[in-house]
Parts: C-alpha cells; sequence; structure tokens
C-alpha cells in the first residue's frame, strides 16, 4: 500500500511563516497517520525557485538568483527540520534532474500538437505570479490591480508559447463529474467547477523578458512559465520520466494538500497539463484555508510574519500542531489566535489529558508499585467505556480517511472525556481506601489502556507527547494500528512512571504573546521627524552623465548643487537610463551621505529613484526649481 501527499512548493522570495508552515504541518500530520495505518508514504515538499519573483528578490537583496535560492532553500529544509517535518525528500526547481523533465514535459506537449505560438496581451501579476484578463483585474485609485493579492499588476505584451487548455475543458468536466470528491471540500470544488462551466482559455505558457527559469526545448529565447516549470515537480521527484518503475509505484499523488488560492492551478491547469502528456490527473487536491494571525492579515510589514520557530520555543511543537488542528477547521479559513492556543493548552491538554494520566500514574505509583496491574472481571461501566472506544475509534479512522482533521481530533477529545468520566464514576481513590484492590486495578488498568489509545490516536499530531506517554504508562511495543485495533494491549506489570506534568499551563492573566511582542520591537524601529530631517534632500540639476567602464550598472554624473556647488556622484542606474537622456534632468539627492568609492570612483552623495521589481524611475521634480532647493 502507497500512499503519495505533496504540499506546494514554497516560493523563496521570503521566509516562511506560520501560513506557509500550516500547509507542511497539516500534510507531515496526514502522511505520520498513513504510516502509521502502514502505508509506505512518500511525503514530498520543496522550494519553487524560478521566474520574476524570485529574480526580483535576489535583485533587492543584491545577490546571484542561484546563490540566494540557495541560501533560502536552506532555510525552508532547516525550518522543516526544526518542525519536525518528515518530509521523504526535498525537491527544489533548480536541480538539474527537475529542469530535464520540465523540459521534456514540454517538449511532449509540443509532440502532441497542444502548444502553439501566438501574442499574448493581458495582465500580469508578479507577486501571485498569474495572467490575468482585463475583465478580472480591479481597479484602485485609477491603478489597475490583482483580484487575489490586490497589488499593481502590469500590461504585458509578448510573443509566447501556448498551452491549448480549452481543449481539456469537457475532459475535466468529466472527471469532476465522475469523482465528486476529486476537487475537497465541495466548496472549492464547486468554485472549479464555475470556472470550467465558464469555459476556459488557452494558456501562455512561456516568457521571453527575462531569463531566470527553465528554457524552452527548441527556442531558448523562452523561459517556460514558472507555474508550468512548479507543477512539473510532482512528477519529476518520484522519477519521472527516467525511472518510470518508480513513478508508476507512486503516480497518481493520493493528495495534493494546497491552499486555496492555488486551487486553479492544481485542479485544472495540472490535470490538463497531465492528460496532454498521457499521464492520469492525481487522485485528489485538498485545498485548506488561509490563516490570519490574531486577526490580522499575516505580512511582513504587520510584523506577524513571524518565524514559527519563535511559537513553537514559546508553547511546544506539539500544542501548535495540536492547536492548528484542533481551532482551525481544516479546510476553511482560520485565526491563529495565541490566546484561543493558551485555552486549548490550558483546557485540552493540561486539563484533560495531561491531568488524566497524572492521576491514573500517581494512583499506579501508590498502590500497585508503579506496575501496570492486572485487570480483573469488567463491570457494566468498565464494558460501557469499551463501547465508547469502539465507536471512538471507528469514527476517529473514517475522519481522518477523509482528511476532517479537526472533526477526528474532536472525537477523540470526546473519548477523553469520556474516560474521565468513568475515571470519576469509578472511584479508585474510595477503591483504594476500602483495600478493594482487584477493582481498582481494573480501574487503573482501563484507564492506562485508555491513555494508550489516546496516545496513539494523537501519535501523528503530537509525536513527542504520545512517545512520552508510551514511556509514562509501560508501553513499548512499535507504533502500529494493530495495538488501536484491540483492548488490552499494556502488559500487566510493566513499569509505570509518574513524571512532571505532561503540559504546563500558562497564566492567561500574565500571558505575553509572541506577536505582540514583535509587533512592539516593529514600532520601535518608527522614525521621528527629528530623526527625518537629518537627511538633506537636495534638488539636483545633472551636468554630465557617463557610463563607468567596465560596469553593466554604474553611471558616474556630475552634478549642480546650486549653493553646494558641484559633485560627483555615482549611481547603479545604467540598465535603466541611457547617459545621455539624463543629461539636464532636475533629480532629488541625499547631500549629506558620507562619501563613498565605487568601481574606483568617489559619489559624494545618492540620487533617489523608484524600484518596483524591473522597474527602476528616478525620482524628478515636478516643474522648473533651482538647483540646491531644499526637499522637505
Ligand atoms: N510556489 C507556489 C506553489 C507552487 S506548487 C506547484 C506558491 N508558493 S507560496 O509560497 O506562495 O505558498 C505555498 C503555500 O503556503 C500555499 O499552499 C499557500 O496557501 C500557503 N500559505 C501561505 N500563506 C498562508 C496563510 N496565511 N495561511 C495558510 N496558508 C498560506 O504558491
Amino acid at each position: 500500500m502507497k500512499f503519495y501527499i505533496t504540499t506546494p512548493i514554497y516560493y523563496v522570495n521570503s521566509e516562511p511563516h506560520i501560513g506557509s508552515a500550516y500547509t507542511t504541518i497539516i500534510a507531515d500530520i496526514i502522511a505520520r497517520y498513513k504510516r502509521f495505518m502502514g502505508y509506505e508514504v512518500f511525503f514530498l515538499t520543496g522550494t519553487d525557485e524560478h521566474g520574476q519573483k524570485i529574480l526580483q528578490a535576489a535583485r533587492e537583496a543584491g545577490k546571484d538568483p542561484q546563490e540566494f535560492c540557495d541560501e533560502l532553500a536552506e532555510k525552508f529544509k532547516k525550518l522543516w527540520k526544526d518542525l519536525k517535518i518528515t518530509n521523504d525528500y526535498f525537491i527544489r526547481t533548480t536541480d538539474d534532474s527537475h529542469m530535464k523533465t520540465v523540459q521534456y514535459f514540454v517538449k511532449k506537449m509540443v509532440e502532441n500538437g497542444d502548444i502553439y505560438k501566438g501574442r499574448y496581451e493581458g495582465w500580469y501579476c508578479v507577486p501571485c505570479e498569474t495572467f490575468w484578463k482585463e475583465s478580472e483585474v480591479e481597479t484602485r485609485d485609477g491603478e489597475k490591480i490583482c483580484p487575489q493579492c490586490k497589488r499593481p499588476v502590469k500590461w504585458v505584451s509578448e510573443e509566447n508559447y501556448f498551452f491549448k487548455l480549452s481543449k481539456y475543458r469537457d475532459v475535466l468536466l468529466d472527471i469532476f463529474d465522475n469523482d465528486p470528491e476529486f476537487v475537497e471540500p465541495d466548496f472549492r470544488r464547486n468554485e472549479m467547477l464555475k470556472i470550467l462551466e465558464g469555459g476556459l482559455e488557452d494558456l501562455s505558457i512561456t516568457r521571453t523578458t527575462f531569463k531566470w527559469g527553465v528554457p524552452m526545448p527548441g527556442d531558448p529565447d523562452h523561459v517556460i512559465y514558472v507555474w508550468v516549470d512548479a507543477l512539473i515537480n510532482y512528477v519529476s521527484a518520484i522519477g519521472y520520466p527516467d525511472d518510470m518503475e518508480r513513478f508508476e509505484e507512486f503516480w497518481p499523488a493520493d493528495v495534493h494538500l494546497i491552499g486555496k488560492e492555488i486551487n486553479r492551478f492544481h485542479s485544472i491547469i495540472w490535470p490538463a497539463m497531465l492528460l496532454s502528456v498521457g499521464l492520469e490527473p492525481p487522485k485528489k487536491i485538498f485545498a485548506h484555508g488561509w490563516l490570519t494571525v490574531n486577526g490580522q492579515k499575516i505580512s511582513k510589514s504587520l510584523g506577524n510574519a513571524i518565524d514559527p520557530r519563535a511559537f513553537v520555543e514559546r508553547y511546544g511543537n506539539d500544542v501548535i500542531r495540536y492547536y492548528l488542528v484542533r481551532d482551525i477547521v481544516f479546510g476553511k479559513d482560520g485565526d491563529f489566535s495565541e490566546e484561543n492556543l493558551v485555552k486549548r493548552l490550558n483546557a485540552d491538554l493540561a486539563n484533560d489529558y495531561g491531568n488524566l494520566l497524572h492521576r491514573t500514574t500517581a494512583m499506579v505509583k501508590k498502590h500497585f508499585d508503579s506496575k501496570v496491574p492486572k485487570p480483573g472481571t469488567l463491570q457494566s461501566i468498565d464494558n460501557w467505556l469499551l463501547e465508547r472506544y469502539d465507536e471512538t475509534l471507528e469514527t476517529f479512522i473514517s475522519l481522518m480517511d477523509s482528511y476532517k482533521l479537526t472533526e477526528a481530533l474532536e472525537k477523540v477529545w470526546a473519548f477523553i472525556a469520556d474516560v474521565n468520566k468513568y475515571f470519576d464514576g469509578t472511584k479508585p481513590w474510595v477503591l483504594a481506601k476500602e483495600g478493594n484492590m482487584e477493582r481498582l486495578g481494573t480501574v487503573l488498568y482501563n484507564t492506562l489502556e485508555a491513555l494508550l489509545k489516546v496516545s496513539l490516536m494523537t501519535l501523528p499530531i503530537m509525536p513527542d507527547t504520545s512517545r512520552e506517554v508510551f514511556k509514562r504508562i509501560g508501553f513499548h511495543e512499535s507504533e502500529n494500528k494493530e495495538h488501536l485495533e484491540k483492548w488490552g494491549v499494556l502488559k500487566s506489570s510493566s513499569p509505570v512512571s509518574h513524571g512532571k506534568p505532561l503540559f504546563e499551563k500558562i497564566d492567561l492573566e500574565k500571558f505575553e504573546r509572541v506577536v505582540r511582542t514583535v509587533s512592539v520591537e516593529k514600532e520601535t524601529n518608527m522614525i521621528t521627524i527629528e530623526d527625518f530631517s537629518k537627511v538633506d534632500l537636495r534638488v539636483a540639476k545633472i551636468l554630465v552623465a557617463e557610463r563607468i567602464p567596465k560596469s553593466k550598472k554604474l553611471v558616474r554624473l556630475e552634478i549642480d548643487l546650486g549653493d553646494l556647488g558641484k559633485r560627483q556622484i555615482v549611481a547603479g542606474i545604467a540598465e535603466f537610463y541611457k547617459p545621455e537622456d539624463l543629461i539636464g534632468k532636475l533629480i532629488v539627492v541625499v547631500a549629506n551621505l558620507k562619501p563613498a568609492k565605487l568601481m574606483g570612483y568617489e559619489s559624494q552623495g545618492m540620487l533617489l529613484a523608484a524600484q518596483y521589481g524591473d522597474d527602476l524611475k528616478l525620482i524628478t521634480i515636478d516643474g522648473d526649481i533651482t538647483p540646491g532647493a531644499k526637499v522637505s
């Protein structure tokens, strides 16, 4: 039995945050669950490293794109290791083997008559790496913006290769019809159906304005569209086309786990690409919702795009995993609220689960010399507990198998409540007082066994906690589903240890949020008007402009600063302006910057320019004004 699960491959333009970690943590939970259930699992994650967005991020960081990607890919790998993610492989789209597969795949699409050349005219959102039609873009203050991320879009008019996506509409509709669970949850499936019913347009699959990508086979002036490149990772990682034996073992993927905003790529474009080369579509696409943090969208500028390790350090890895599954209904949007997290930690984990273990092991220590007692004859309350367990297990498995993770966990906690009821109802402390050791042994045995079942069911979600519980209750067998299926796995007289509480409660009154702390630090980065006034901004007129020999980027300018005299500055604008077009322009410069040497030339100031992605424009003056005029 094989099980192939994937996460999206992450863009390396910025470091991961709790939102990006969410997809991977959930995938890890599913992968661990399937392994536990006896499947041979292949769990894939990785990084998406080509395209304009990454190229721009590398440029902004002043780094060579490959070097930039190498650094970021390491950060993702390290994070997954720190979060104890059990991926079996980590793919990078700049891997040679992947790039070869992309070319092979696209060549096959060409051979199958699905690619043609045409002109693409339309809008493009670099942050989403998505083409948008005129009818799809929105307008804000007269500017066209992306309907998804609301950032400005760019007009693109290019000779491109196109994929005949429209040709696959009817087959896709059939797939959706034949398998109502092809895309889940159903409200996400309905969104996709609406798109299909509205008809599909062919997709531009190459770009010519930059080079950071996989060259189009036979036409290297074009690079393959980053999404086409990225989607192919799901087959290149398992050996397509060089190792077809291995590929066939795992393909089609059992589930592509993704966030809702990239559903169209996975549920429409990707299956069509696969059909084009004669491969089967994946078995399922599950599109989860988006997280906010303490009610706010996660974003760098808000200061809440925090490294997930900050949460883990504060609360513990298992607690974060538990909270993400329990409080954020899997499939829906949700809020990562630290206050709710603390409430869950205190109530569900420390009280319901931790205390039950604590009370039980304390009594085993005191009355049975820290050894698992022997169970005696069962009474009706014991049978009630066993029935509750049978029903819990059946429902738990069926919920987990249908990715209803939140409900599955709720079910386990309903069982914990039953075990607590059982414990309180059988009054073991009275049995101890009365010296009814046989009955006491039975009650404690059943409670320990119930705790074993709970820790086995929650093993994929809280692996470290479960293993700690195993140790304490004397379970040393292998971790597999057989031990879930029968009651009475614990061996009488195996050692039990009564340790410190499993979870430490946090006092909500005194509790400091990870997020709030960071935002306060952010605020202290604000500058005052006095700070700003230290910068001497002046209007300058460009008198002379010439390229610096042997430099691709630098231009030497002589500028007139009026009363401040004439100066030389060196600016990295050669890729954007011809020197002759600069002469006579009125620009803005920082006049009190310490001089610096660039390629042997002294720069006595810095000009101001605006940069957005591949574009750079000088800050100029609206009309004429005397050089040297102060800008404030
Ligand atoms: N590179 C593409 C995927 C290509 S797959 C062939 C991409 N990368 S991403 O880095 O932008 O996003 C990766 C995943 O992180 C997506 O599933 C996305 O939904 C998820 N998340 C990013 N921010 C998120 C939240 N705030 N909340 C939940 N998930 C979010 O898209």
